[in-house]
């Protein structure tokens, strides 16, 4: 009897085990699935944000405007000034600017009434657009940053 029961009791936990497996797998593909949904939508509505409020300066192809706009198409800048650009957004910047080797000073008024999402969705459009790519840009994060910008 105490034999035939040990068996048994070993095959339910494999069993209760597998299943437990199972559905975290289940729920890892659909995490991951949702993420990518979360991108799309960030980045389409990060498209027509930037056409509305960023294109007519650095042009739809990111590329700027002579020496007057600078370039988000493989600028070093927002490489290395990635906090730094989440504020301007939303709060503008001046003052003198060296982007891949040119200077700009020339004042760029922010968008103040740009929500946390909002910024999020520029951010993850400009930063994976033009050969950018940094994936998404979350609204935390952006959050936090904001909270940090001096004004
Ligand atoms: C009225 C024109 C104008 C608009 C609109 C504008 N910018 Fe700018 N932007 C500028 C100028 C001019 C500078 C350089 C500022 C300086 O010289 O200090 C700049 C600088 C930048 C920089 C840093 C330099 C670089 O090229 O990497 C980024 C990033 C940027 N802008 C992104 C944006 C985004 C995103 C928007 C839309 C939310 C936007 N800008 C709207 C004119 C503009």
């Amino acid at each position: 009897m105490v034999n035939k029961s040990i068996p048994n009791v070993a095959s339910y936990r494999i069993i209760v085990l597998g299943i437990a497996l199972g559905f975290t797998l289940m729920g890892c593909t659909l995490s991951q699935k949702d993420e990518k949904t979360k991108f799309i939508n960030y980045f389409r509505q990060g498209e027509q944000l930037y056409i509305k409020h960023c294109s007519n300066c650095h042009q739809a192809s990111g590329t700027g405007l002579g020496r007057v706009y600078p370039p988000l198409k493989d600028s070093d800048y927002m490489k290395n000034n990635f906090e730094a650009v989440i504020c301007l957004m939303k709060y503008g910047m001046e003052g003198e600017l060296i982007v891949n080797g040119v200077q700009y000073n020339q004042a760029m008024p922010g968008v103040p009434s740009l929500t946390d999402l909002e910024v999020a969705e520029i951010a993850t459009y400009i930063y994976n657009s033009w050969d950018n790519s940094r994936g998404l840009v979350g609204v935390k994060d952006v959050g936090q940053i904001l909270n940090t910008c001096n004004q």
